[in-house]
Parts: C-alpha cells; sequence; structure tokens
C-alpha cells in the first residue's frame, strides 16, 4: 500500500513566529515521518510561504489556492509559477471555504487544476457534500458533479499526481478542535466508493484521503479504511500537540505496510 499522507490546512492563521514555534516543537516528530516516507504537507498563509520553505524542516509545502491562470489583473490573485518559486509542491483546490464563502465555481475549479499541473504541483481536490444536502440524500450525485466537472477532459497522462480530499462540509470544524463531529467511517466509506467509482470511469488514479474535524481523538477509527491514504487536518493542525499525535498514530499504523 502506498504511504499516507497527513496535511495541515492552517487556513488564515499563524505568523511567522508562530510558524517557527510550530515547527521547531514538532521537529522530532516530522523527521520520523520523513524517515518513514509519510509526506506531511503544510499549507500556511502565502505570506509565509518563501520563508518556510526554506528552513530544514522535514515537510513539504503547500499552498491553500491558486489562479487559473498564470498571470494578469487579477489583483489579489497568486498564480501556479509564484506558488513554485515560493517552494510549494502541492494546492488545494476547491476547498469548500473557497467554494461556498468565496463563489467559486466549477469552471473556475476546472481551471486551477489545469493550471496546478501547468506548474508541477500536486492539487489536492476537495469534493463533498452540505448537510441539507445529506438529510436530502443527494451525496452521490453532489459527489460526482463535483469530481467529473473538476475532472473533464484530462487525459491519464497529462496528469502527474492527483490527491482527491473527502471534506463533507457538514464535518468541517469552525476552526476550535472538536466543534463539530467528524463523518463516520460508514460515511467515509461509502463517499470514497463513489470518487473510486468516478476516478475508474476516467481511468485515473489519485489518493484519497479525509478532512473533516480530523483530531488526535477520533483519528484511529478511519485507519481500519482500506483506501484511506491520508488526512486533511484544519484545525487540529493549528496544535502542535494534537498535529504531532495525528502524526504519530498515522506512523504507527502505517508502519511495515
Ligand atoms: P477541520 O478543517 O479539520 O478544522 O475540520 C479541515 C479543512 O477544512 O480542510
Amino acid at each position: 500500500m502506498e504511504k499516507p499522507i497527513v496535511i495541515a490546512n492552517w487556513k488564515m492563521n499563524k505568523n511567522a513566529a508562530e510558524s517557527r514555534e510550530w515547527l521547531s516543537f514538532l521537529k522530532a516528530d516530522l523527521k520520523e515521518a520523513e524517515r518513514e516516507k509519510i509526506d506531511v504537507v503544510v499549507c500556511p498563509p502565502f505570506t509565509l510561504l518563501t520563508e518556510m520553505s526554506r528552513s530544514d524542516a522535514s515537510v513539504v509545502w503547500g499552498a491553500q489556492n491558486l489562479h487559473g491562470e498564470d498571470q494578469g489583473p487579477f489583483t489579489g490573485e497568486i498564480s501556479g509559477g509564484m506558488l513554485r518559486e515560493a517552494g510549494c509542491q502541492y494546492v488545494i483546490v476547491g476547498h469548500s471555504e473557497r467554494r461556498w464563502k468565496m463563489g467559486e465555481t466549477d469552471e473556475m475549479i476546472h481551471q486551477k487544476l489545469q493550471a496546478a499541473w501547468r506548474h508541477r504541483l500536486t492539487p489536492i481536490l476537495c469534493v463533498g457534500e452540505q448537510a441539507r444536502e445529506k438529510s436530502e440524500n443527494k451525496t452521490e450525485r453532489v459527489l460526482l458533479d463535483q469530481l467529473c466537472f473538476a475532472l473533464r477532459d484530462f487525459v491519464k497522462n497529462q496528469i502527474e499526481s492527483l490527491i482527491i480530499a473527502y471534506e463533507p462540509v457538514w464535518a468541517i470544524g469552525t476552526g476550535t478542535v472538536g466543534s463539530r463531529p467528524a463523518a463516520t467511517p460508514a460515511d467515509v466509506r461509502s463517499a470514497y466508493a463513489i470518487i473510486k467509482q468516478c476516478l475508474g470511469q476516467y481511468n485515473l488514479t489519485a489518493r484519497i484521503i479525509y478532512g473533516g474535524s480530523v483530531d488526535s481523538k477520533n483519528v484511529a477509527s478511519f485507519f481500519p479504511l482500506d483506501d484511506n491514504q491520508g488526512f486533511l487536518v484544519g484545525g487540529a493542525s493549528l496544535k502542535p500537540l494534537e498535529f504531532g499525535s495525528i502524526i504519530k498514530q498515522t506512523l504507527k499504523n502505517y508502519a511495515g505496510n
């Protein structure tokens, strides 16, 4: 089985001093993860990327967003080329906070994926249903629509690498650990089956991970899922103790696999 990936999404949190402190607290855990070939990706705010990616920390860097174009009159936006230059190897695309709070459309997400691959960034494509859609039994429809729209027209050899994060909107925390219940392993299992069905249709492969209120207390409940290849962690990634515990538990579970 492929080694797992643990991704920290800091959202709009942490300044330079706090980031340095975070890295130094987690130094040993990050080294150990690197040794065991578990990818730990950190997605800080843009302003921290250049400095942080020059540190000797055993992490790989990612961004939380990018624009679909490479340059031009797009005030406040950032391109894939700029992210590469700032030391990024990964980029989150289509996070629900961007879809629902910033009005990102499926078409924009499709263009962002294209831009990510143009610049050899691995996209972490987020998909997930809202609470109302879940209660109306529309999860399958929503996931297939989001995936099909995002991935249409791509052919296998265009896609160097892809991560799909199942992030049900109703499970995403408000910033504090434990603020929302995570999805159940059963929810995640059925979402993964839908995602795999769609990938199969397009003849694509991707690493599939779960995000939504993952913390040190519930992370182990996702280990029995065969297809799970890691986690996208928001609120709990801000706290070094929490994130360190998620890394340690992941290491222990996947060691020797
Ligand atoms: P959360 O965030 O872990 O705080 O729920 C996950 C995410 O939004 O990527």
